[in-house]
């Protein structure tokens, strides 16, 4: 019998791996920022990174002296985050769990789901509990950044297929977009030593209105929304968004 939150993510996230080098260091560096500044984050604040993946925004954290706990469900990135934070000479804590399932409770100053690691469940409920689990990790005053592809481009932009390379590995993917529930069904083709492996994604696809109803939802205020990771206003020319939104301090 399948775990119960056994999903596509189970075997598409190892063999995705090289694909993290998409993002340059610069751009990883630049998102860093924005992060620290946007979250009034400071040596020895509590960071929430759910999910962490392999530590591309955790290690710069911690080397920075924020508190940082890391969740994800990739076994591997984990093992690859804890080796990398050793060799640094950094702490991490880590959580090997399912982003619905954590069960902090007003622990963080701050908290993030970065890099398009939101919607990947067909569930609606099960997307809006990955938001109300972030504000119940939360301390009251604290904020979450939430950093996602943007409905409004891919909708201007969209390709039923399209192509990556990294590390030597090559992906294709086709595309389908059900415009009755905003899910994108992606098959990746993942091309690595001659050798194919295919992969189904759902990935539920938001404009930032639909952000702003379901963070409201569970309770948050004074919501921001930039284009990318930049003080810029979202747009339909945007690929991806970045929302804010802050646990109140009363109710
Ligand atoms: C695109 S990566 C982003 C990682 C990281 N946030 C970053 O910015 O580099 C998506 C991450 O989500 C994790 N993930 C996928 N499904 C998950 C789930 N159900 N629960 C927890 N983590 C999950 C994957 O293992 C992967 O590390």
């Amino acid at each position: 019998m399948p775990r119960k939150d056994s999903g596509w993510w189970d075997d598409f996230f190892p063999a995705f791996r090289p694909f993290f080098g998409l993002i340059s260091q610069k751009r990883t560096n630049a998102h860093v920022r924005f992060i620290v500044e946007k979250l009034s984050l400071k040596p020895g604040k509590k960071f929430l990174d759910c999910p962490c993946g392999i530590g591309r925004i955790a290690l710069p954290l911690a080397k920075k002296g924020i508190r940082v706990t890391g969740v994800d469900i990739t076994r591997s990135y984990l093992d690859e985050l804890s080796m990398k934070a050793k060799r640094r000479g950094l702490k991490v804590d880590l959580v090997h769990a399912d982003m619905r399932r954590i069960t902090f409770g007003s622990e963080f100053d701050a908290g993030g789901n970065l890099w398009t690691s939101f919607g990947f469940f067909e569930k609606e409920s099960d997307n809006r509990l990955v938001l109300k689990k972030m504000y119940q990790a939360l301390k009251p005053g604290g904020k979450f950044m939430l950093h996602v592809i943007n409905r409004d481009w891919i909708m201007a932009n969209y390709q039923p297929r399209g192509w990556e390379e990294a590390a030597g590995v090559k992906s294709m993917e086709e595309r389908f977009f059900d415009y009755r529930t905003s899910i994108n069904y992606g098959t990746w083709h993942i091309i690595k030593d001659g050798k194919e492996e295919t992969f189904k994604l759902t990935i539920r696809m938001y404009s930032f209105h639909e952000l702003i109803a379901m963070f409201e939802s569970v309770g948050f205020t004074d919501i921001e929304g930039y284009g990318s990771m930049k003080d810029e206003p979202i747009s339909r020319d945007k690929g991806m968004m970045t929302i804010i939104g802050t646990k109140p301090r009363r109710g």
